[in-house]
């Protein structure tokens, strides 16, 4: 090493699991998505979350859970974030640039994977702004068009600028060359807003009970004989959403025990 390049590392620490950002998007004031370089040794099961973060100012990594939006097959990784004004990690996160680490811990978990369902028709990923992110994921995994003859994303977010991500995500799914043609028109997107006018409004838990969605789409009811449903919001989301998927007749699952549908928080922190 050069005497410049001696201080260099010596001035940049490396960090432990760290990962280069590859890409960054800002999608609102307050949401934005980012690539990073994905370990070699990391194998993860489209929908499963990781602890990310960076490194704090007491010298402790700052780590937060954060579902991989990309897929499996994916030689990146991808995140989509919201950004917390005072938030400890979302205040500094929203400011990295392509070419920055952030640390990325290897040890992929969580409920919202194929495998924590029974076979079914359809499957219903219900989410609601970040909780979005498991399901990039997933859209973009082909088990999803293998299992299922129909797929329905409904997305709902306060403002139509905040379901931008996703409304691009799915678009570009149809012209996609590794996975456009087992989507076919197999996904049905069905984003709403609740405070800004948009073709498609309402709750996904009104759109649920009044029977909008199964009207609008063209669908039977949902029935548990042929429907699935991975659920991913805030708390009080989720809890609303699995009464109406129980009225349904649907049961709760989990990895070790797959039934109908499967629910994870999208964030941590917001009571019922
Ligand atoms: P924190 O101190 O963690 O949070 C401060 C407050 O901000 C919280 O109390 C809550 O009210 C609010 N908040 C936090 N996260 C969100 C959010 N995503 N949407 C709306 N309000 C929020 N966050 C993502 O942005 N993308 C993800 O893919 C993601 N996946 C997660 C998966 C799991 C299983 C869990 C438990 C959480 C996930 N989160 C995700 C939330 C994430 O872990 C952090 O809470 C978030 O990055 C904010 O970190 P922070 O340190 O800035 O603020
Ligand atoms: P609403 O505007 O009617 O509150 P938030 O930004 O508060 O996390 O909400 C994101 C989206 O989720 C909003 O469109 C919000 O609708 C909706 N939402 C919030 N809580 C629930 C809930 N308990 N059930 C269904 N939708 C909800």
């Amino acid at each position: 090493l050069t005497m410049d390049a001696k201080a260099q590392t010596a001035a940049k620490p490396h960090l432990p699991d760290a990962q280069t950002v590859t890409q960054v998007t800002h999608w609102t004031d307050r949401l934005f998505s980012f690539r990073v370089t994905r370990p070699q040794s990391l194998r993860f099961r489209s929908g499963e979350f990781v602890m990310i973060g960076l490194m704090g100012e007491n010298g402790k990594p700052l780590l937060r859970a954060y579902s991989i939006a990309s897929p499996a097959w994916d030689e990146e990784l991808e995140f989509y974030s919201i950004k917390v004004p005072d938030g400890p990690l979302t205040s500094k996160l929203q400011h990295i640039k392509v070419g920055d680490e952030i640390i990325l811990r290897p040890k992929p978990v969580g409920t919202l994977v194929h495998d924590a369902l029974l076979p079914g028709k359809r499957l219903w990923f219900l989410a609601t702004g970040t909780g979005l992110a498991p399901f990039a994921s997933l859209m973009r995994e082909p088990e999803t068009y293998e299992k299922y003859d129909q797929v329905i994303m409904m997305h709902t977010c306060r403002e139509v600028a905040e379901l931008e991500y996703g409304r691009q995500l799915v678009e570009s799914l149809k012209d996609d060359p590794l996975i456009g043609e087992m989507v076919g028109d197999k996904l049905r997107y069905y984003p709403t807003t609740t405070r800004e006018n948009f073709p498609h409004m309402g709750r996904v838990t009104d759109n649920l009970t009044s029977g909008k969605v199964f009207a609008d789409l063209g669908l039977p009811a949902m029935n548990p004989a042929e429907d699935r449903a991975m659920v991913c919001g805030s708390l009080a989301f989720n809890v609303d959403v699995k009464k109406i998927l129980e009225d349904f007749g649907l049961t709760e699952g989990a990895n070790s025990d797959p039934q109908q549908f499967v629910v994870e928080k999208a964030f941590v922190g917001d009571g019922i």
